[in-house]
């Protein structure tokens, strides 16, 4: 959901509801995953479990800092400064950054059941790219707009709450990795002429997905508009 801009009481409204859909959403009390994690583990799109719906974590501790440390892994070896739990088929609500992109470098984050407490008026555009958006050659790129920055609240993997106000890139990769939480991928996102060129892309990966799993369910992008 995306509230108008210069609206605060929309954005407000926005933010209730999407609260409201977080709390109804089950707790997972067990943490299953395809150990080790690599570099196939990646889902691309257009793969159902990057639009399925994903449960609140409910189990802290050693078996969720294994999880992330495999996320950070397969992160890193990918280049991507920031991972969302589904995306390694894994439908719970936890997403692991840095945007220094780097091992060692920046600052490592793992946020379980993250929420958006409030975010800026102020937006910018920047290029954003996504691990699921790629597919060897053929790589998906465009500007989305998103607040300049947010206050967020979430658990860390201790399952403490924290609280943290993000700014500039690292507020930009919070809010992808957690749109993925919602089932929202960046493309979502596009203006029309974004989308436009990056229509054969994205048709390019639909198809070769569907061939390698035919008949199966996914959510395909919207036919051009005549
Ligand atoms: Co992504």
């Amino acid at each position: 959901m995306q509230a108008r801009r210069g609206s605060a009481a929309l954005r407000e409204l926005a933010e209730v509801s999407r609260e409201a859909k977080i709390e109804s959403l089950p707790v997972a009390t067990e943490l299953e995953w395809d150990s080790p994690l690599t570099l196939e583990s990646i889902l691309k799109y257009p793969h159902p479990k990057l639009r399925a719906p994903n449960a609140r974590i409910g189990v802290f501790g050693e078996p969720l800092q294994r999880l992330a440390n495999e996320m950070f892994d397969v992160m890193y070896r990918d280049d991507g400064v920031g991972l969302a739990a589904p995306q390694v088929g894994v439908n719970l609500r936890l997403m692991v950054f840095n945007a220094a992109g780097e091992r060692g470098k920046g600052e490592e984050m793992v946020l379980a059941n993250p929420r958006i407490v409030s975010s800026s008026k102020r937006s910018d555009t920047l290029e954003e790219g996504c691990l699921s958006l790629r597919l060897g050659e053929t790589v998906i790129n465009g500007d989305v707009t998103r607040p300049v920055q947010i206050k967020i609240a979430a658990q860390d993997v201790t399952g403490a709450r924290v609280r943290l106000t993000l700014e500039g890139f690292e507020a930009r990769v919070f809010q992808h990795e957690f749109d993925h939480l919602d089932g929202v991928l960046f493309h979502d996102r596009f203006a029309p002429p974004t989308l436009e060129a990056n229509r054969a892309k994205l048709l390019e990966m639909e198809e070769a997905y569907l061939a390698a799993h035919p008949g199966s369910d996914v959510r395909r992008i919207a036919p051009a508009a005549a």
